[in-house]
């Protein structure tokens, strides 16, 4: 018998075991402010990235400027990665997850070092609350030292998750230079900075749950890598903390939500905001996120930019490995305090 949250739904749970029933006072709120997406309204700012190639340059990078100052997150069309790429990548996911037990249990662990493994809630060895989440989570850069390791089920996992790879990793390059130009750095610092990269990706499945109210799919965090690049099926669960508040980033169709990692957070000491997210689950249907965590090599020293700090900005954190910054995340757990107050000077 597994400990996947998608098995013990499978049979039939009806209530919340006590392991993943949250703290009174630190549950889902149910009255909390709502963001529509019928309407396709979201109160987050919405880049069109064609935009970025032409004339408008200079504006939509000011935009992203305010956005990461102020919210962290923002939303991208007109990303240039096909319709049936990413199609493609959202149904080899739920395929996965639709194998039998016996199969997907081929990569279940939980050692948070292996760099491709099926695991759930965030860290069990750790945590005393459990999260309502299963998640395959892949290193994915460079490909060709990761694939072979990939799950070999369904057939063509490989294939479609390494397109949708070096499609998401190209976005995150372009993204990684637009932002260093909105901080007023050389256009490659950001890429310069983060030494010879890395890339992970989560495949997020939440089942749906019989009390939602009780429990999170993800509690409250921060994202520890530089860049995030978050693709979800069109059941709502994400909730961002703006202005003090849960708003909901319900999905849109064909758009993207990026937000901004601790590490850049850091790499711009501070202007830019790596802020506090989380999912919630519902009793209805399973929810699918695949977020694309673009990070350092763990070799990279990160450290705030020389041309952010000056007498009137001293650096706000100390310079460290990310691998020192990646191992203490794992370490620390998801609490609503981020553990970037460790690197703090
Ligand atoms: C994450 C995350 C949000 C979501 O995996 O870090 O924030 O909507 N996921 O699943
Ligand atoms: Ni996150």
């Amino acid at each position: 018998m597994s400990n996947l949250v998608s098995d013990l739904v499978s049979r039939g749970t009806k209530s919340v075991p006590a392991h993943f029933v949250r703290p009174v006072g630190d549950r889902p709120s149910v009255t909390e402010e709502e963001e529509g997406s019928s309407t396709g309204e979201s109160s987050f700012t919405m880049i069109d990235l064609q935009g970025l190639h032409g004339p408008n340059r200079a504006t939509i990078l000011n935009t992203i400027h305010e956005a990461c100052k102020n919210d962290g997150f923002f939303l991208i069309k007109n990303h240039g990665i096909p319709d049936d790429v990413v199609n493609g990548m959202m149904e080899v996911s739920r395929d996965f997850f639709r194998l039998p037990e016996s199969e997907r249990l081929k990569t279940y662990s939980e050692d948070t070092t292996k760099t491709v493994r099926l695991s759930c809630s965030f860290n069990v060895n750790k945590e005393e609350v459990g999260s309502w989440r299963d998640y395959l989570r892949l290193h994915c850069y460079p490909l060709e030292d990761h694939v072979r390791d990939w799950p070999s089920q369904p057939p063509s996992f490989r294939q479609v998750a390494s397109e949708y790879c070096t499609r998401v990793r190209n976005l995150a390059l372009e993204l990684l230079e637009a932002l260093s130009e909105s901080l007023g750095l050389e256009t490659n610092h950001l890429n310069d900075a983060l030494g010879g990269h890395g890339q992970h990706m989560a495949i997020n499945y939440y089942p749906p749950c019989p009390q939602p109210e009780l429990t999170y799919g993800l509690p409250g965090h921060t994202d520890p890598n530089a860049l995030t690049i978050l693709l979800q099926d069109d059941v709502p669960g994400l909730q961002v903390l703006k202005g003090g508040k849960w708003v909901r980033l319900n999905p849109i169709p064909k758009v993207f939500i990026v937000n901004i990692g601790d590490q850049i957070q850091v790499l711009s000491n501070g202007v830019y905001k790596s802020v506090l997210h989380r999912a919630l689950v519902n009793s209805e249907r399973e929810r699918i996120s695949i977020p694309t965590f673009y990070c350092p090599s763990p070799d990279a020293v990160i450290r705030p930019a020389d041309g952010l700090v000056d007498e009137h900005n001293p650096p706000l954190y100390r310079r460290y490995h990310y691998r020192e910054y990646y191992e203490s995340f794992w370490d620390h757990g998801l609490k609503d305090q981020s553990c970037i107050e460790k690197f703090t000077i």
